[in-house]
């Protein structure tokens, strides 16, 4: 592959988070019961300190959540508190020159709705939209909504692995599960454009590169089933890439901390498969678990170059969200997990920034690799 590479003019770079796993103090939601998160980054309260790194690293856009239940902790009662609280998030980050993209759920539901059944209740997506109704409503000035984060990775966890909550086996509710977040999804993006036509609105897919017509049926499920379903309700796609699978097995040369393999020219052939959308695309996350930060330059730049090939041959991706700005709550694996450009000492709560995340600033200075 070539060595210097220019991405587009315009293209976004920056990082992403999500609320339970960094803000600290959210105890109100169904995670929160089986898998406390604490303080977590204590993000809620350092914010600005937060942003000034991400600023100070080149940054101009960032992906964060709204944590549902900090803003409707009881059904019908909204926070105006929690809601100002999110306001002066957005503002915090226009301050500094850095493009908000909001996702609006990234997986906790408050207990409120885990008490009605959660997503297996048809219920729970009309009681989102009063959610999204009010919060879209009082943020002003967002361009970039992102209304669910990965349904596919979370249905399969809480409903057929068990593991995450609502931690159940049973495949019947699964498909409820998706299908009524499909619904949420649609409803959710008419209620914004109703605000604002202008915005645009997106779902985080986590889509599998999966090598091998073996995989057919769960290639067409897994990456395209809820992307056909949401057509004319979307205006560009969030794609979080992560996982490669292939037949007979993934060969594992190369592993991040936690087993995951590390397989960059995944994201080309995901890229590739998601031109026939057409929609722009917005990588909403990428990263790796690698504590000694000793193998994400290279990821992010192997990424990146696979990326840019993929723009070469058409596709329109238009930014970069490395996955994650700081280290944080990895779900049900605590912890341990150490994925940020930014280290954590969960003691002292302070922030080092990893040489990693000095070379990704290179790469956005220059607005591409240069070597
Ligand atoms: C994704 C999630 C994100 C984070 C990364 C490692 O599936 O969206 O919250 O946990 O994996």
């Amino acid at each position: 592959m070539q060595n210097n590479l220019k991405f587009p003019k315009d293209f976004l770079w920056g990082a992403a988070t999500s609320a339970y796993q960094v803000e600290g103090g959210i105890d109100n939601c169904d995670w929160a019961k089986i898998f406390p998160a604490g303080k977590a980054c204590d993000h809620y309260n350092r914010f600005e300190e937060d942003f000034d790194i991400a600023k100070s690293l080149g940054h101009n856009a960032h992906r964060f959540s709204i944590e549902w239940s900090r803003i409707e902790p009881e059904e019908g009662k909204f926070s105006e508190k929690e809601i100002e609280h999110y306001r002066e998030v957005i503002k915090a980050l226009r301050e500094r020159g850095i493009e908000p993209f909001v996702t609006l759920w990234h997986w906790t539901l408050p207990l409120w709705i885990r008490d009605i059944g959660g997503w297996e209740n048809k219920d729970t997506a009309e009681h989102f939209l009063k959610y999204v109704f009010r919060i879209t409503h009082a943020l002003e000035d967002v361009r970039f909504w992102i209304t669910l984060n990965e349904p596919e990775i979370y249905a399969s966890n809480s409903y057929l692995k068990g593991i995450w909550p609502p931690q159940k086996i049973n495949p019947i509710a699964y498909f409820k599960v998706i299908n009524n977040l499909i619904k949420a999804h649609k409803k959710s993006y008419k209620i914004i454009k109703a605000i604002n036509p202008d915005e645009h609105i997106g779902v985080a897919k986590n889509n599998i590169y999966f090598e091998g017509w073996q995989f057919f049926l769960i290639d067409w499920f897994w990456n395209k089933y809820f992307l056909n379903k949401i057509k004319d309700y979307h205006d560009f796609i969030g794609l979080n890439y992560y996982f490669h699978r292939r037949f007979p097995k993934n060969k594992n040369e190369i592993v991040s901390d936690m087993d995951w393999e590390i397989y960059p020219e995944g994201i080309y052939h995901v890229l590739k498969n998601l031109k026939k959308y057409s929609k722009p695309i917005y990588i909403t996350e990428n990263g790796l678990a690698d504590a000694k930060d000793e193998k994400r330059t290279i990821f992010i730049k192997e990424h990146l170059r696979w990326v840019h090939k993929a723009i070469e041959e058409g596709v329109d991706a238009k930014g970069y969200l490395h996955w994650s700005l700081l280290d944080n709550f990895e779900w049900d694996k605590g912890f341990w997990p150490r994925f940020g450009l930014v280290e954590m000492d969960y003691q002292t709560m302070e922030r080092k920034i990893r040489p990693s995340a000095l070379e990704y600033k290179k790469i956005i200075e220059n607005n591409g690799i240069i070597e």
